[in-house]
């Protein structure tokens, strides 16, 4: 039986600009459960990074609601967050940025353990350490090295490894593959798979690339200009996407199996601003099904019988 573990309830994240508030995230529903791995799938600046600081509370919501484990935690400040960071790790998306190049690779994924009290002495860091670095395929001697001396693969598997040390209960991971040669990210995914396979881990993915999410996910969400237009599990949302920014999307993938035909949709037009976001359904200039009523009423978020939700009028 699935536990809800972190939801939020429209959620908003508006930034000022002198052209008007950029609505980066507008309004976003979604449920994570526990022990399941998340795929959100957007196009670049659509709003993912964005959403994830503002679910980790790294950034101030504009308006809505964050819940951790059933509590509401959208009013938490830096000190009622501390204890929750122990629970909800991250993952950033570029390892040569995020690791600090003047630690090594001993206090980069010690530093958590210290800063949580999670370890007695050095003996015990030691051992923690050792065994999260073998987890993620790394060696004991890799502890004494700085980034720099790291490939970035093994910059991001320490990345994971910090993220992991402090077995959290969720771990938020943002594009942490897209900076790396495709064979290197293969690796990743697989170790970190398995990691959160032994460790009863729930991850939170998000991407511009269907391959990875349909590779890491087992539920996946579609998010379009600041909302998530589709969600559910990910065979389902694979074998027969409803919305049409949802087939679109995965029509511009190559599909791997040549039997399966997607009623095709060609995306067209330019993703609008999020700054003049369209009225009603804010797909309704690119959509090739467009009503009336499309440019006039929002979408809600639907659940339907197959356990998808969809926000499109045509359901
Ligand atoms: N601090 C900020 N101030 C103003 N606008 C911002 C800020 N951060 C993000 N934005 C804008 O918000 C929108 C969403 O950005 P975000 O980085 O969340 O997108 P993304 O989906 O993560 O994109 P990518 O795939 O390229 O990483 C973009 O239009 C971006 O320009
Ligand atoms: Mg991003």
């Amino acid at each position: 039986m699935n536990s809800t573990l972190v939801e939020v309830r429209n959620l908003k994240k508006h930034f000022p600009s002198p052209a008007g508030p950029v609505k980066a995230v507008d309004g976003v529903n979604l449920k994570i459960e526990k022990g399941t791995s998340f795929g959100l799938v957007g196009e670049s600046g659509c709003g993912k990074s964005t959403l994830i600081r503002v679910m980790l509370k790294l950034l101030e919501p504009t308006d809505g609601k964050v819940f951790f484990r059933g509590k509401d935690i959208t009013g938490y400040g830096f000190r009622q967050m501390r204890p929750l960071r122990k629970e909800m790790a991250m993952v950033f998306q570029d390892p040569h940025l995020a690791l600090n190049p003047r630690m090594t690779v001993f206090d980069i994924i010690s530093r958590p353990l210290k800063i949580h009290g999670l370890a007695r002495g050095k003996g015990e860091l030691m051992v923690q350490v050792v065994e999260t670095l073998k987890a993620m395929g790394l060696q004991t001697e890799h502890m004494i090295r700085f980034p720099h001396e790291l490939s970035g693969g093994q910059k991001q598997r320490i990345g994971v490894a910090r993220a992991l040390v402090v077995e959290p209960e969720i771990i938020f991971l943002d594009e942490p593959t897209s900076a790396l040669d495709v064979s290197v990210q293969t690796k990743i995914l697989k170790l970190l798979d398995k990691a959160r396979r032994e460790r009863d881990l729930t991850f939170f993915f998000i991407s511009h690339d269907i391959n990875l999410i349909r590779v890491v996910a087992d539920t996946m969400g579609v998010m379009y200009l600041g909302k998530i237009v589709e969600t559910g599990p990910k065979e389902i949302l694979l074998e027969d996407p409803h919305h049409p920014y949802t087939r679109g999307l995965f029509a511009a993938v190559p599909e791997p199996d040549p039997d399966k035909i997607i009623t095709e949709i060609k995306l067209t037009g330019e993703v609008p601003s999020p700054v003049n976001p369209p009225d009603g359904c804010n797909f309704n200039p690119r959509c090739p099904y467009v009503q009336s009523r499309c440019r006039e009423i929002e979408p809600e978020l639907k659940e339907l019988a197959d356990g998808r939700s969809v926000a499109c009028h045509l359901y």
